[in-house]
């Protein structure tokens, strides 16, 4: 088991499940401890406390709202004043809505741009001194697939995710002479809640008269050229990549693992 993240402290936002424990597991395995933070107290603690327990590092959980600025404000501040400092900040946490164009809710709009784009400048924004006092740190931003090409019925999601890849370049841009990298994930289809959640909307869209599964393949399976849903753990591990040293000159990049998609 690689100890590379040993005495270094990350901070998961949506942490709780999915792709977002997934990257807080594999920034556990290699050592690091980890702030889950969430939006109950009591999933982001659970979280937590397996990866404490898997790992014997210092894990625990935090609640905290990402759109809103003052809750992140606080929960930042909190963490750091737990742990001593901050090294890395996985913005993860995100929510999906699907309709077609001319009857998006704007609520709707409003909600998915407040946590996917709003939440990670957020986030940003409060890590950015406690990273700057290290002169050293990493921000992984798991933007999407959708952060460089469109689909239907994702306005949302799509102009929010490729908002998160031009901050993901300025945050690059300016941590660049203080030690600080930031880069985007973008993956396609992962099997996680957040997939599993659309199924009806899209089966919806679609026109109706097909199985929710029928739905999932059409608008994911059959735009990956691998045909197979990807792992959480295939993003985790990634991230706790760019995390590490020898990832010191990626800075600025929408990575994909998509299985082909933005390729086509
Ligand atoms: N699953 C996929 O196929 C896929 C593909 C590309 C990108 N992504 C992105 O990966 C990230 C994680 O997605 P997932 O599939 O694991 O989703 P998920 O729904 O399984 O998990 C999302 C987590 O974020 C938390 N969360 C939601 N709103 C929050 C808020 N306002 N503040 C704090 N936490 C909040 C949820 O409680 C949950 O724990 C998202 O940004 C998503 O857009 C997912």
């Amino acid at each position: 088991m690689s100890s590379e993240h040993q005495g270094r402290v990350s901070v998961v936002t949506g942490g709780a499940r999915g792709i977002g424990l997934a990257c807080a597991t594999e920034l556990a395995r290699a050592g690091s401890a980890i702030a889950v933070c969430d939006l109950r107290i009591d999933d982001a603690t659970a979280a937590a406390a397996v990866l404490a327990a898997e790992f014997s590092v210092d894990a625990r959980g935090y609640a905290g709202d990402v759109s809103a600025w003052s809750a992140v404000e606080a929960m930042i501040a909190q963490i750091a004043r737990d742990f001593g400092r901050i090294d890395h900040l996985v913005n993860n946490a995100g929510v999906q809505f699907v309709s077609p164009l001319a009857e998006f809710p704007i609520e709707k709009y409003q909600l998915v741009r407040g946590i996917d784009l709003d939440g990670v400048f957020h986030a940003t924004k409060a890590v950015w001194p406690h990273l700057l006092a290290q002169g050293r740190g990493r921000i992984v931003n798991i933007a999407s697939v959708q952060g460089v090409i469109g689909s239907p019925f994702k306005a949302a999601y799509v102009a929010a995710k490729h908002g998160v890849i031009g901050l993901t370049k300025v945050s690059a841009i300016e941590g660049a002479r203080v030690g600080i990298t930031a880069n985007a994930i973008c993956p396609g289809a992962v099997m996680t809640d957040l997939i599993r959640g659309q199924a009806a909307d899209l089966a919806a869209s679609f026109g109706g008269g097909i199985s929710e599964e029928e739905a999932l393949d059409r608008a994911f399976l059959a735009a990956m050229p691998t045909r197979r849903f990807i792992e959480p753990v295939e993003v985790g591990a990634l991230c706790a990549y760019l995390c590490g040293d020898l990832a010191k000159s990626i800075t600025g990049a929408p990575i994909s693992i998509d299985g082909g998609w933005a390729a086509q």
